[in-house]
């Protein structure tokens, strides 16, 4: 066996990330360049294949909108590592708040020597989410984890069973999870048996379900799980209030209110994913708001840290007391690392008013994207709220989705080193998320290269 001498980037070598590097998108190699290549080869040597790479430029620093590579490019983020770093990337509050806390005890498991961050995150989300009534929270690592914890919940308080999820849902990867999410490739294709007592409904999905409006969809899905699953055994019914991973679909106005309502009318626990919607990024602190509707469990992750894994289940405290005393937990859930983390983050969406950014960008993305849509018939759809927004592409012939395309375009921007990441169902969706510290000149750059991008094919 031959030996590679591969680069390797050290700590000190890197420069430091956060707002303090320059703001702006520099190719200084192809992209991905020699560095990253090398990594790569590394990378397929000892990691598995089935973790896979969207863009293989490996990161050595980043901030404000900018992520720096192993080559010293300076790319263009329009992904926040998947609607994650709303604060930015290394935010001050953020890094000062978590090596305060490392400095003093890095973990305990608040399960068995508790400590106050973990009671101050709950509080703070009891006051954040939707609804004044009495609430609870539990703290746990990731979105999926939460989702999972969120059904244990309802099915403790309903003494049911069944779950109703949508089409086109994303909620996680282990194995509830997965029955969950819709999308077999890649998400569960040979990873099943999956978990039992899970249903799925149809979702409202404007531009594909023949000119529904939200309360026709509401009782479509209703009609079909009453008949396919039965209120009697339906502990849950779980949704994201805008569809992320499934293609950043908005629902038709009334479609939430409308389940809501038959939830409550059936003893049925609503539960909100806004994993991803969460914490500013639609241009309202959840995007459950945007409706008017009050989730009886809402579940919170990516965004509530700044980069550090945490997740939350927060809903009515009776829902919340069910499970008996032992019932909930976990080594890391809230680990106080991530805890000081989420204080800081929860700080700086509040006083630095990162509502209000996240619907400036939104003004922009609008524009722009409303802009290139005129230009070009292949844009099906510009939708989104806020710092989550998306463009459909399709062969406008036909209106059928184009995946190839998109990810022809995708593969473009980023070649010109600008981060965006695709999704949908049907894979013909390029989402837009970038983080709220992005300033605006970098905004308008990234949108124009993948304007560009799509003119060019
Ligand atoms: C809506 C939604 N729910 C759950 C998850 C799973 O979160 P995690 O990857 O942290 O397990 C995601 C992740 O993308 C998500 O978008």
């Amino acid at each position: 066996m031959t030996t590679v001498d591969l680069p390797r980037v050290s700590v000190t070598d890197a420069p430091l990330g956060g707002p303090s590097l320059p703001q702006e998108r520099r190719l200084v190699t192809a992209i991905p360049g020699p560095k990253s290549q090398a990594l790569s080869a590394r990378k397929t040597a000892a990691v598995s294949a089935g973790v896979g790479v969207a863009l293989p430029a490996y990161i050595v620093a980043a901030g404000g909108g900018v992520l720096i590579d192993a080559d010293d490019n300076s790319l263009i983020d329009l992904g926040s590592g998947i609607a994650v770093t709303g604060v930015g990337n290394s935010a001050p509050r953020v890094v000062a708040a978590v090596a305060a806390q490392l400095a003093q005890f890095t973990h305990t498991c608040f399960t068995v020597s508790p400590y106050d961050s973990y009671i101050e995150v709950a509080e703070a989300l009891n006051r954040l989410t939707p609804g004044d009534h009495l609430k609870r929270t539990a703290l746990f690592n990731s979105g999926a984890e939460a989702v999972e914890n969120a059904v244990k919940f309802a099915r403790s308080f309903t003494g049911k069973q069944a779950v109703v999820a949508f089409d086109h849902a994303y909620h996680g990867r282990t194995t509830l999870t997965m029955a969950l999410t819709a999308k077999n490739v890649p998400y569960k294709d040979g990873f099943g048996p999956f978990a039992p007592e899970v249903y799925r409904a149809p979702m409202s999905y404007p531009l594909r379900d023949g000119g529904l409006n939200g309360v026709e969809a509401a009782k479509r899905a209703i009609l079909q799980v009453e008949k396919q699953v039965g209120a009697g055994n339906m502990a849950a019914m779980i949704l994201e209030p805008i569809q992320g991973e499934g293609g950043f679909i908005v629902p038709a106005p009334g479609f939430l209110p409308t389940l809501l309502e038959w939830c409550h009318a059936n003893n049925v626990v609503f539960i909100a994913d806004e994993v991803q919607t969460g914490f500013a990024r639609t241009g309202d602190m959840f995007a459950s708001n945007h409706e008017g509707i009050v989730p009886d469990l809402i579940v919170l992750a990516k965004g509530i840290a700044g980069g550090l894994p945490l997740s939350a289940v927060t809903g009515r405290a009776d829902i919340m007391d069910a499970p008996k005393p032992g019932g909930i937990g976990g080594t890391y859930g809230g680990n106080p690392l991530a805890c000081a983390a989420a204080l800081a983050t929860i700080e700086s969406y509040e006083s630095d008013n990162l509502v209000n950014r996240a619907r400036e960008i939104g003004a922009i993305m609008t524009e722009r994207l409303g802009a290139l849509q005129q230009a070009d018939a292949r844009i099906g759809e510009v939708r989104g709220r806020g710092a989550l927004m998306a463009i459909e592409i399709v062969d406008p012939a036909t209106g059928e989705p184009d995946a190839l395309l998109t990810g022809r375009v995708a593969a473009a921007a980023h070649a010109q080193g600008v981060i965006v990441l695709t999704c949908g169902t049907y894979g013909n969706v390029i989402r837009f998320l970038p983080p709220l510290s992005i300033p605006d000149h970098l905004l308008f750059e990234g949108l124009q290269v993948v304007a560009d991008a799509l003119g060019a094919l």
